[in-house]
């Protein structure tokens, strides 16, 4: 489906909801499109890319309409490979402390890197005349949801001055190559440190404004509530930046290994800080073993991580936790950031192993 792989683990078809098995993950800075995570809140939307337009309007000057060769001719070209992470990556883990009914339960693959090539969203804004009463930039898009209350197109918004930052692209191409469909075809917001959620694929409008977004999926959803909490339009903290977060990736959780050495992998993220260290632990973070970490592949992505394990026979449960440039690492345990929507597991990561004897 949508050109992916048969090894995809798949959410949900209609919409269509997916992530990568995680040893396909592994190992690579870049994340190849057939298993680049894919998220939707409803059908993704049949677009010609001849006749689609964006619209710029609100709180500027010059208010634009701009087809894809507008932009393409007119504004310079920016390539930046990022990581993207969805709010709900590793919500999974979130269910063994209490059921999250609604949402589904993602494990470590709702993350990958792409390589982006488009134009800056502010060299756009700049040239329709940006206002300096403008505080938040809004995105819109065609896909409406029926998981919205009420019903609507997607929607989001990002304060301004991350979107006049030149990490922001407006985007045509990943890996590249047209962007699919799947990711937002013909055009997309990239918003690198960001929750993927702000990253508003078919993009259609851009709008300067005094307010973030009233649109269900920034004034409701995505909002981390206090653990009591329930959802409505303003409750919660409006999520944004990403937090640090790390998986393993190899071996599999639940996998049967042989004992001996063991190569140990996966990925650790923080945005916009980068990641200074990962801690590997057998035994459930008594002690640690620092992971070697492969060098980052540009500043918006990732952290590969890698080590050697010595696994003797029996049960292993192996843990990893990040540490960010600002010293900050990850809680022990998904109970200290259970939330009820699912949302930012950033919680020590597990993978639980069989070790068969020789
Ligand atoms: N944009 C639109 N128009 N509709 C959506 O459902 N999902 C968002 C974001 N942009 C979404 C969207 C979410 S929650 C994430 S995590 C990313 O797209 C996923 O991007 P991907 O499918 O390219 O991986």
């Amino acid at each position: 489906m949508w050109g992916k792989r048969d090894d995809m683990v798949v959410h949900g078809s209609d919409p269509y909801n997916a992530e990568p098995a995680r040893h396909a993950l592994a190992g690579h800075h870049v994340t190849a499109i057939d298993i680049f995570y894919s998220r939707n809140h409803g059908p993704v939307p049949e677009i010609d890319p001849v006749t689609w337009r964006v619209r710029v309007d609100g709180l500027l000057t010059r208010p634009l309409c701009l087809g894809l060769d507008d932009l393409e001719r007119e504004y310079e070209h920016h390539t930046i490979t990022a990581t993207l992470q969805c709010a709900g990556n590793r919500r999974a883990d979130f269910n063994l402390v209490r059921d999250i009914p609604g949402e589904d339960l993602w494990g470590p693959g709702a993350t990958s890197t792409a390589t982006w090539t488009g134009a800056r969203l502010a060299d756009v804004l700049r040239s329709a005349g940006l206002d300096d009463e403008a505080r938040h930039i809004d995105f819109g898009a065609p896909d409406v949801t029926k998981l919205a209350h009420p019903p609507q197109a997607y929607g989001s918004s990002i304060p301004v001055g991350k979107a006049i930052s030149d990490e922001v692209l407006v985007a045509w191409q990943m890996n590249g190559q047209d962007l699919p469909a799947v990711h937002g075809g013909p055009l997309r917001v990239v918003v690198p440190g960001y929750i993927g959620a702000r990253s508003v694929k078919w993009l259609d409008r851009v709008t300067a404004s005094r307010q973030p977004s009233e649109n269900f999926f920034q004034a409701t959803a995505y909002r981390l509530l206090p653990v009591e909490g329930t959802p409505g339009p303003g409750a919660g903290i409006s999520l944004g930046p990403v937090a640090l977060n790390s998986a393993i990736l190899v071996p599999d959780d639940g996998a049967t290994i042989p004992a001996g050495d063991t190569d140990v992998r996966g990925y650790a993220y923080a945005g916009d800080r980068g990641i200074t260290r990962v801690d590997v632990s057998l035994n459930q973070g008594r002690t640690w073993v620092q992971a070697q970490l492969d060098d980052q592949a540009d500043r918006w992505t990732w952290r590969l991580w890698r080590t050697r394990l010595h696994l003797p026979e029996g049960e292993a449960t192996i843990s990893v936790r990040a540490w960010d440039t600002s010293a900050a690492t990850q809680p022990a345990s998904p109970q200290q950031v259970w939330n009820p929507k699912g949302y930012v597991n950033s919680s020590w990561a597990h993978a639980t192993v069989t070790v068969s004897g020789h």
